[in-house]
């Protein structure tokens, strides 16, 4: 029984199980079969001290697909408002009876320490610049379920990539897989280090073409994405995936965003509407892929 920090040394047979089983529920969450029973009775804490749409509500409705019951902590209305700490905050959902916890926090290894603290199986929804690996799974499994297989596909992943820990499970995990990446962006917003030896570019315009897969990243102003880029007003002209460069995508190339979209800043109206668009099947499959790292947490086959 164990929880789920990162996609960072995850071998390619564990992600690929995960990925079956997502595939296995995404047919069942489609079919509007009822709940499936692997966390029957259980409860799965969900503690977000940084703001979050998406990835809460698919942990919460994933939690009941699979039969558990959901606590919500929310650190706005809770003591955390009176001073207590994060570890005694995390002990006392550990003694009501949570039986696995999904953290997100600004700082980076936060869900690694609520493990160490209450010995509870975590499911990291987002640690500062860390991880966000259900995300990355869910985006595999759209890509999955898209292109047939996602080995030999060549992905852009533009914009704010140091900042991203989207970007980081990606990397981490979808070259496992046989997906190559490319990072684009300006040179302030690409990783200080590179240990995924992944190909870099400052330009867009060039890389475009060849891409299958444009990823496009928001701009992480909350994490001082705009320090060192004064030209942030020219940044939609050489990096925004506007009309007129949706015109230069390869024949069958999708779009993909982990949201929430800045419109007008990183992409247009036909990047994130259009048919090319991936964005709301990333949404969906966060439901059958958060229930299928949900059941690996609590061992079932
Ligand atoms: C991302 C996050 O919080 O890391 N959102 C998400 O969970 N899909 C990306 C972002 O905030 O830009």
């Amino acid at each position: 029984m164990g929880g789920l920090i990162g996609l960072r040394g995850v071998d390619r047979g564990h992600l690929d199980d995960l990925l079956d089983r997502g595939e296995v529920y995404a047919k069942q969450v489609a079919s509007r079969e009822p709940p499936s029973a692997e966390l029957d009775g259980r409860i799965v804490a969900t503690a977000f001290f940084e703001p979050s749409t998406r990835t809460r509500l698919s942990f919460e409705v994933a939690a009941t697909h699979v039969g558990a019951r959901v606590m919500t902590f929310t650190p706005e209305t809770s003591s955390t408002a009176k001073g207590e700490s994060l570890k005694d905050t995390m002990l006392t959902l550990a003694a009501i009876g949570a039986d696995v916890l999904v953290v997100r926090h600004g700082a980076r290894g936060v869900p690694a320490l609520a493990e160490h603290w209450t010995g509870l199986p975590v499911v990291n929804a987002g640690d500062g610049r860390g991880e966000h690996p259900t995300q990355a799974l869910a985006d595999a499994l759209t890509l999955r379920q898209h292109f047939g297989s996602v080995s030999g596909l060549r992905m852009g992943i533009v914009g704010d990539v140091r900042n991203s820990r989207v970007a980081r499970s990606l990397l981490w995990s979808l070259p496992t897989l046989g997906v190559e990446i490319v990072l684009v962006g300006p040179s302030p917003l690409l990783p200080e280090a590179n240990p995924w030896d992944a190909e870099v570019s400052t330009e867009l315009d060039p890389v475009l073409p060849g891409l299958d897969v444009v990823y496009m990243l928001r701009m992480q102003l909350e994490r001082g994405a705009a320090a060192g880029l004064p030209g942030l007003t020219g940044y939609p002209a050489r990096y925004g995936l506007d009309d007129e460069r949706m015109e230069r995508l390869a024949a069958d190339a999708v779009v993909m965003h982990p949201g929430p979209m800045n419109r007008g800043v990183e992409l247009g109206q036909r990047a994130a509407d259009g048919p090319r668009s991936l964005i709301l099947d990333q949404v969906r499959n966060g439901v059958p892929m958060r229930m299928a790292v949900l059941a690996d947490c609590m061992g079932h086959e």
